[in-house]
């Protein structure tokens, strides 16, 4: 692995999965990153934690992961199909501790 690029699983919401690799020193959010990778988030709050439209479910390395905010949990609370390993792709800006981790796309498409 090369300094500061990381590579993580992402299943997509028709079961197709691709490896994404992702520089971690780069001041993107996992949302931010995922659509600029062609990904359908419509991320309608524009990253505030607001919409939850970039719902992920983390497949792998949950742990490897800072904890959500309250703001985070209080959004994800509201959707009738997350669990506890749902997150927020926008609250999440990787590291190289996250290398390996394995996420599913859920965020609705109309918010
Ligand atoms: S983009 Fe709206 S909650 Fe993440």
């Amino acid at each position: 692995m090369e300094d500061n690029l990381i590579k993580i699983g992402v299943v997509d919401r028709d079961g197709s999965e691709n490896i994404l690799e992702i520089p971690t020193d780069i001041n993107l959010s996992l949302m931010e990153i995922l659509r600029a990778s062609e990904y359908e988030i419509l991320a309608t709050c524009g990253g505030m934690a607001l919409c939850a439209t970039c719902h992920v479910e983390v497949i792998e390395g949950l742990e490897s992961l800072a904890p959500a905010s309250d703001q985070e949990l209080d959004m994800l609370d509201t959707l009738p199909d997350a669990d506890d390993q749902s997150r927020l792709a926008c609250q999440l800006y990787l590291q190289n501790c996250n290398n390996g981790m394995k996420i599913k796309i859920k965020g609705a498409l109309q918010s």
